[in-house]
């Protein structure tokens, strides 16, 4: 299916600040220099597009979200409404970048053929997704109290958390080499209450159900996901896995 979520960036701002402020090690594997013309996939509010630009890169984001995209745009970023499963750029970028986003961009190879033909020759392609295992007990909690309102969840989930095998050969299919290629846990604290992550994050779930009903199935998953998630202080923390990757598009 694709998403119904929508993008709200008070909202993410709010909630989700926590991924643009885990987002530098993927920048330090890019590497960015100065002139480089570097594509942004997934932007959001361009917080760490802003930080390419600081660094002298000249960047386009790319987002789907037309709030987001406006909200990257007061920071004074060439942020463009587009799809990363329709990207229309021709050898035109040095580096395409993208942080915490794939995951919700479907079908892959769409994007990979469009990240392709978006790069020159000798360009690269340096990300971090969800990865397999990758918000595993929140989703399951999602997906579980659904069924139990004899709604078929796993059909509601947007996301695709892909293996190391999987997602290389899928850059490989696609012409890339890639160089550099990790998955690993990363227990993400969350600022709040779980319940903000699902209200930030978990639309589509949310979109299987009349609003009404919505509030006591976000509490029947908070409730479900306490004992795995939350720890004696009432700290939450969410079960988090990244892929992060850097691929190479061949010099001709
Ligand atoms: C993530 O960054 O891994 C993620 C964020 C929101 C929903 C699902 C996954």
């Amino acid at each position: 299916m694709s998403s119904t979520q929508i993008w709200d960036p008070e909202r993410y701002a709010r909630n989700a600040r926590f991924v643009s402020d885990l987002g530098m090690p993927v920048v330090h594997l890019l590497a960015p220099r100065p002139g480089e013309r570097i594509l942004d996939l997934g932007c959001g509010d361009g917080v760490l597009a802003a930080k390419l630009a600081e660094m002298g890169c000249e960047v386009v984001g790319v987002d789907a979200s037309e709030m987001q995209v406006a909200a990257a745009r007061k920071l004074g970023l060439d942020a463009r409404v587009m799809a990363g499963e329709a990207l229309q750029f021709r050898d035109e970028f040095d580096a395409v970048f993208s942080n915490a986003a794939l995951h919700w961009m479907l079908p892959p190879e769409e994007v990979i053929a469009g990240v392709w033909h978006a790069l020159r020759h000798g360009g690269r392609f340096v990300a971090e997704m969800g990865g397999h295992g990758n918000v595993e007990m929140i989703q399951a909690a999602l997906v579980d109290a659904l069924d139990r309102r004899g709604i078929n969840g796993e059909s509601f989930v947007p996301w695709f958390f892909p293996t190391i095998e999987d997602y290389s050969a899928r850059l490989r299919k696609a012409g890339f080499v890639v160089s550099y290629i990790s998955l690993f846990p990363r227990p993400t604290p969350l600022p709040g209450d779980v319940t903000s992550w699902l209200e930030s994050f978990a639309e589509d779930f949310l979109s299987a159900l009349p609003a009404a009903e919505r509030p006591a199935y976000i509490e029947e998953v908070r409730e479900a996901l306490r004992p795995k998630l939350c720890d004696a202080r009432g700290n939450w923390t969410a079960d988090y896995v990244r892929l992060r990757f850097a691929a190479q598009k061949p010099r001709a």
